[in-house]
């Protein structure tokens, strides 16, 4: 499914001594099968932009076509947020069934499907992102942060959205329920949903991302593979952001005198630059 992001502005308090231009004329499209980071200091309108994908909000001005339909056009909104999923900042927010169950079936029940495709669809979606069947029964006030926040990702995933859109899915957990949730989207991204996610963490849209957006002031900054995104240190440096740390190393290393690829952006592909470099050195010596 294509998403097509044309000339996107969106004004909050449109007239009022509020005024504030949160999207600036941001363009691009997004291809099948993609992973794309969103990267940008805070209040650089990340959030904003995304909740245009599934018409949560209306442009200010400019348009969003799914498959070709502006879908601010379209009468069939409910049909379009189906395809596209949307995981908010803090998901776990917003469980409130009695039932881990009973909340991962929402979404499918409000689509109207029936009881047991219902059913089916959120025990798949359980599987997914690693709840087991001992907590599906549980008040979700009982799971832990992380086991919460994965709950509500497959709220989500219950609906078997082709595009699937995070807001900072990671944020507030601890290094272990970070890994946990970064490697279910990698999965699900490997099974063949498209993935957009706004991240703070250069070295997890480094690490996962196969195109990253830079956001800065409203506008989009940058759009590009990591390694020309992270390849422009300075640029980002200004924007305030700071570039993976891998990438920081290799630059600093190149400009210290290291005779090494000064591209590489993660921590494996540094690990191997360097493997390579002192394995060139051990064999020459
Ligand atoms: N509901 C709102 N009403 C008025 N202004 C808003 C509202 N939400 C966001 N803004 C403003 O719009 C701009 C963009 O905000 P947005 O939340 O989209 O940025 P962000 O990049 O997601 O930031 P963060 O990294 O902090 O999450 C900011 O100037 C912000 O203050
Ligand atoms: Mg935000």
């Amino acid at each position: 499914m294509g998403l097509d992001v044309r000339h996107l502005t969106y004004v909050y308090n449109p007239g009022t001594p509020f005024e504030t231009k949160a999207v600036d004329d941001v363009s691009f499209e997004v291809h099948d099968g993609e992973f794309i980071g969103i990267i940008g200091h805070t209040g650089s309108g990340k959030s904003t932009l995304i909740q245009h994908f599934n018409a949560l909000i209306e442009p200010t001005s400019g348009s969003v076509l799914v498959d070709g339909e502006d879908i601010f056009a379209s009468k069939s909104r409910a049909a379009l947020r189906r395809r596209v999923g949307l995981v908010f900042q803090y998901p776990e927010y917003q469980l409130f069934e009695e039932t881990v169950l009973k909340d991962v079936c929402f979404g499918p029940k409000n689509m109207g499907k029936a009881e047991g495709e219902c059913a089916s669809a959120a025990r798949e979606a359980l599987r997914l992102v690693g709840l087991n069947e001992d907590t599906w029964e549980k008040s979700p006030f009982e799971l832990s942060g992380g086991q919460q926040r994965r709950a509500a990702l497959a709220g989500v995933l219950a609906m078997q959205p082709e595009v699937l859109i995070l807001d900072e899915p990671a944020a507030g957990l601890d290094p272990s329920g970070r890994k946990e949730i970064l490697d279910i989207i990698k999965r699900i991204h490997l099974k063949g949903t498209t993935v957009i996610m706004v991240s703070h963490s250069m070295d997890d849209v480094a690490r996962l991302c196969g195109r990253i957006i830079v956001m800065e002031k409203g506008r989009k900054a940058m759009d590009g593979t990591p390694a020309e995104v992270f390849s422009r240190v300075e640029e980002l440096e200004k924007m305030g952001l700071k570039p993976p740390s891998a990438a920081l190393l290799a630059k600093r290393l190149k400009a210290r005198g290291t005779d090494i690829d000064d591209s590489v952006y993660t921590l494996a592909g540094l690990i191997d630059e360097l493997k390579n470099k002192l394995g060139g050195i051990k064999q020459g010596a």
